[in-house]
């Protein structure tokens, strides 16, 4: 593996969830692999699951780790080509990327979508970048359009919980006051397709997502119908993705935040949500603190899904 940046540059999903499994059970059994290695994460937006999860998992692997949160301490970075920097962006990220590719063996990259530019942040201009130029392994940590680390960590956590060999997988859009990427609803169906399960898409007219990581899932508009017999829930907030309302917040109907009166039509569901979360918006209180939800195990799981990747990308770049 060169590069992760989605679902297919794990190869075989099921080989990928036991490869995961087995590193949980001894996440200390490649401490060497790593040894003398360093890992760079570099964050362009805030991050608290990702960028503890990722540093522990480098550490598994015996490397030394680097954090650059670029908005805290970096130069600021302009991004596009043809650019007068005559502004407050003294640095280029044509320049600012091969200098960090020669400090480091492996890169990882925050980078969220901007709702500027649809075609910017869909062509993932910024992760491509990185990988252009730094000359170095690269993996998304949550870039513009997918978040495969975490769709990585919630198929594993699934696989664990399952009550039946494929259960029926919900995300449902939820509310919430700003308007949020796509990112981790891409991903999440991305796996979904690629996993044996019965997936379902819920949410109000006019956040359809993109169809290229809708493909084969079912829409179901009415939430209520959607939730019935669900063994998941996994819920999310997303912005707008169709034109002309891309990035924008069309809804904040609290009717769609996951309650018990939800819960109750689905089959003693698990509830999943990537964190973090805002109570009472996307989810209950009541709802969150029960004994199906799992978002704490979830959430440990990233540790899991951040380590196979940096394995498998140590272990091809020789
Ligand atoms: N789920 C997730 O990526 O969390 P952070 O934004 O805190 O890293």
């Amino acid at each position: 593996m060169k590069s992760y940046t989605n679902v297919k540059d794990l190869g075989n999903l099921q080989a990928a969830v036991k490869e995961a499994l087995e590193i949980k059970k001894n996440r200390y059994a490649y401490k060497y692999i790593g040894e003398n290695k360093t890992l760079l994460m570099v964050f362009f937006n805030s991050s608290l699951r990702t960028r503890l999860s990722t540093q522990k998992a480098g550490m598994n692997l015996g490397m030394n780790t680097i954090v650059l949160d670029i908005n805290q301490g970096a130069w600021k970075l302009e991004t596009e080509r043809g650019v007068i920097m005559d502004g407050d962006k003294p640095e280029h990220i044509l320049e600012a990327i091969p200098v960090m590719g020669c400090y480091c063996d492996i890169i990882g990259v925050r980078s969220f979508a901007r709702f500027e530019d649809k075609q910017f942040d869909y062509q993932e201009t910024i992760l491509n970048q990185f990988i252009q130029y730094s000359g170095k392994p690269v993996f998304s940590m949550e870039a513009a359009t997918g978040h495969p680390l975490q769709a990585f960590a919630d198929l594993i956590t699934i696989e664990e919980y399952k009550k039946k060999a494929r259960p029926k997988v919900v995300l449902t859009w939820a509310p919430h006051p700003r308007a949020l990427p796509q990112a981790v609803p891409n991903s999440f169906a991305d796996f979904m397709n690629e996993a044996d399960v019965d997936f379902v898409i819920t949410h109000p007219e006019g956040y359809e997502l993109d169809e290229r990581f809708v493909r084969n899932a079912t829409v179901e508009y009415d939430q209520m119908k959607a939730f019935e017999g669900a063994d998941f829930i996994y819920a999310k907030n997303w912005a707008a993705y169709k034109d002309p309302n891309y990035g924008k917040i069309l809804s904040t109907d609290r009717s769609w935040t996951v309650s018990e009166k939800h819960m109750a039509v689905t089959n003693n569901a698990y509830f999943m949500h990537c964190l973090p979360v805002r109570r009472n918006m996307i989810v209950t209180d009541d709802v969150i603190e029960s004994p199906q939800s799992i978002v704490i195990p979830e959430a440990a799981n990233r540790e899991i899904s951040a380590q196979t990747v940096i394995k498998r990308l140590l272990q091809d770049d020789k």
